[in-house]
C-alpha cells in the first residue's frame, strides 16, 4: 500500500478513494500503556467523528479498521497549512467558515486537542477537520480557549494575514468572556 503520511503516531496508506490510518507502536512506552493509547486514540477519533459528523460538521465519513486503525474517506484537496503557504489570498471567506465549523464542535462540547492547519483539509473552499486523536469532550471555556490559542499560535507562525484572523471569528463569534479567556492563556503561556 501506498504510504501517505507518516507521522510520530501514525502511518497513512493510499487505499483508493480511502485512508488507512494505523496507529504505530511505540518501543519506549511500556507495552501494556502503548496498547491501551493507541486503542484509545483510534476509539477517540471514531466516535468523536461520527458524532460530529451526525450534528452536520464537515468530517470524513470514518469506520473501524481492526483495534488500531481506521479507514476514513479521503479528502480530495489540500491541507491548510499547504493553502496558506502557497496563496493566502481570499481566503476570508474560507477562514469564516472555519470559525463556524470550529464553534459547533465547541458547542457541541467537544475540544479537538490538536487544532493545526495540518488537520485541516480543504476541497472546493469547504474546510474539513481530521485527526480527532486527541479530542475529548468539555464543557469547559478553558479548554475551548486553549483549542484557539493553539490554531492562533500554529497561523502566527505561518505569517497568516490579520485579515483572516478577524474572519476566523466572524465566524466563531466569541463573547467577552471567551476573548478574555484567550487572552489569559496566552499571556499565561508569556510567562512560563
Ligand atoms: N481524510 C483525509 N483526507 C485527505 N487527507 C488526509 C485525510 N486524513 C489525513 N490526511 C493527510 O494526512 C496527514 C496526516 O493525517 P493525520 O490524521 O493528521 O495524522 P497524524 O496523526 O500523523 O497527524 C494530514 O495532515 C493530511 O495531509
Ligand atoms: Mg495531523
Amino acid at each position: 500500500m501506498k504510504i501517505i503520511s507518516r507521522g510520530a503516531e501514525a502511518i497513512l496508506y493510499d487505499v483508493g478513494d480511502k485512508i488507512k490510518k494505523e496507529r504505530i507502536s511505540k518501543t519506549y512506552r511500556l507495552p501494556q500503556i502503548d496498547i491501551t493509547l493507541r486503542k484509545t486514540r483510534a476509539r477517540k477519533e471514531l466516535n468523536n467523528m461520527t458524532r460530529l459528523a451526525a450534528i452536520g460538521v464537515n468530517v470524513p465519513h470514518i469506520t473501524q479498521d481492526g483495534d488500531f486503525g481506521l479507514r476514513i474517506d479521503k479528502i480530495k484537496g489540500i491541507t491548510l497549512q499547504k493553502l496558506i503557504k502557497t496563496n493566502d489570498q481570499n481566503l476570508n471567506v474560507l477562514f469564516q467558515m472555519l470559525g463556524e465549523q470550529i464553534k459547533k464542535i465547541h458547542d457541541f462540547d467537544i475540544i479537538h486537542g490538536d487544532l493545526a492547519p495540518t488537520n485541516m483539509v480543504i476541497n472546493n473552499m469547504q474546510p474539513f477537520l481530521i485527526d480527532f486523536g486527541l479530542s475529548y469532550q468539555s464543557k469547559s471555556i478553558e479548554d475551548k480557549a486553549t483549542d484557539i490559542v493553539l490554531f492562533l499560535k500554529l497561523l502566527r507562525s505561518l505569517h497568516t494575514n490579520e485579515n483572516l484572523i478577524s474572519a476566523f471569528f466572524k465566524g466563531y463569534l466569541p463573547n467577552k468572556l471567551f476573548l478574555d479567556k484567550i487572552e489569559q492563556i496566552k499571556k499565561r503561556a508569556r510567562y512560563l
